[in-house]
């Protein structure tokens, strides 16, 4: 689950490679690129261009949308580019090592973000890799994603230290890596997940070390009561039996008004999206004015930018 920093660059497979002070140095840095670019068309490169003549390898093991679109376009507004492998047309899907890939990888690019299946791939390639592995979902974590979560509770005008997040639904990668931030950035999490569904406690025993307070809990209405923060998953990630017993177990723990009633009025609510509204969201929930997903969604670009710069040893000292 740990990532080595080696040199000049640095490994992202985990939020734990940055720590909570590389963390908040990554949201300042997307707020103030993010705002230093308002009037520029997507596409245009950031004045200080500081990936100017870098290439990262995008290697999809698992399908995208945000994950694809965002790197690119975050290396396009870094001033660098990207190349995009998909394991089915290259010969990874032929069963070329994954240490080899990484070998090759690294003579060719800059660096690598890799979505996968199983963690300990990402981290035969980092072991293998002599430049920047960024992990862009596997089955135990999704960090990207969490920095861009927490970008958008900053600019939704909340601190993190106290702040209290309630899940709902699935024990899966997304919130373990919500766990992870909880431990490095002191806020508290309250996991409402059936029985046989919870989080991976490796996750949830390193964000009560760090400090966060973690209830895991059957009880919906409990953990909703006063959250500032709801969030929820699909219930069936990549990779999942889409199986009726599952769904079955979920359909307590939808997102829905009543449920979102139960939290801070100036509440918001996050998905890291694709969504399947009418199964964990319903509609009036992802459509209505407290759902800050596509904010989320957008600051996915922002907030990879600052951990690419990160991972090239161009932020945090
Ligand atoms: N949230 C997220 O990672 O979306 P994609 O699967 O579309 O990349
Ligand atoms: N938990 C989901 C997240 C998708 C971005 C999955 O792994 O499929």
């Amino acid at each position: 689950m740990t990532g080595s920093n080696t040199g000049q660059y640095r490994h992202f497979l985990d939020l734990g490679d940055a720590g909570g002070d590389h963390i908040a140095a990554m949201i300042n840095d997307a707020i103030n690129r993010k705002a230093a670019r308002a009037s520029k068309p997507k596409g245009a490169v950031d004045s200080d261009a500081p990936l100017a003549g870098r290439v990262l390898a995008l290697v999809f093991e698992k399908s995208s949308t945000r994950t694809r679109v965002s790197f690119d376009i975050a290396m396009r507004q870094l001033g660098g580019s990207v190349l995009v492998l998909d394991s089915a047309s290259s010969q990874l899907g032929r069963g070329e090592s994954i240490a080899d890939t990484a070998r090759v990888l690294s003579r060719m690019v800059d660096a690598i973000m890799l979505r996968t299946d199983d963690h300990a791939k990402i981290e035969e390639m980092a072991r293998h890799a002599t430049i920047p592995v960024i992990n862009g979902l596997t089955d135990s974590s999704h960090p990207c994603q969490i920095v861009a979560d927490l970008l958008t509770v900053i600019e939704h005008g909340k601190a993190l230290p106290g702040l209290d997040v309630a899940w709902f639904g699935d024990g899966n990668n997304v919130l373990h890596s919500i766990l992870e931030a909880a431990g490095l950035m002191k806020f508290n999490v309250r996991v409402a997940v059936p029985e046989g569904y919870e989080p991976d406690s490796r996750f949830v025993e390193r964000a009560r070390t760090g400090g966060a307070t973690v209830t895991i809990t059957q009880d919906a209405e409990a953990a909703a009561r006063g959250a500032d923060v709801i969030v929820t998953d699909t219930w069936i990630s990549m990779g999942q039996a889409h199986a009726e017993e599952k769904l079955a177990a979920m359909a307590p723990y939808q997102v829905n008004a009543a449920l979102l009633a139960l939290a801070k009025p100036d509440a918001i609510f996050l998905h890291c999206l694709p969504a399947h509204v009418g199964e964990e969201v319903s509609e009036d929930v992802f459509a209505g004015r407290q759902s800050a997903v596509f904010d989320e969604a957008e600051n996915r670009i922002h907030a990879q930018k600052s951990v690419l710069l990160w991972s090239f040893g161009l932020l945090g000292a």
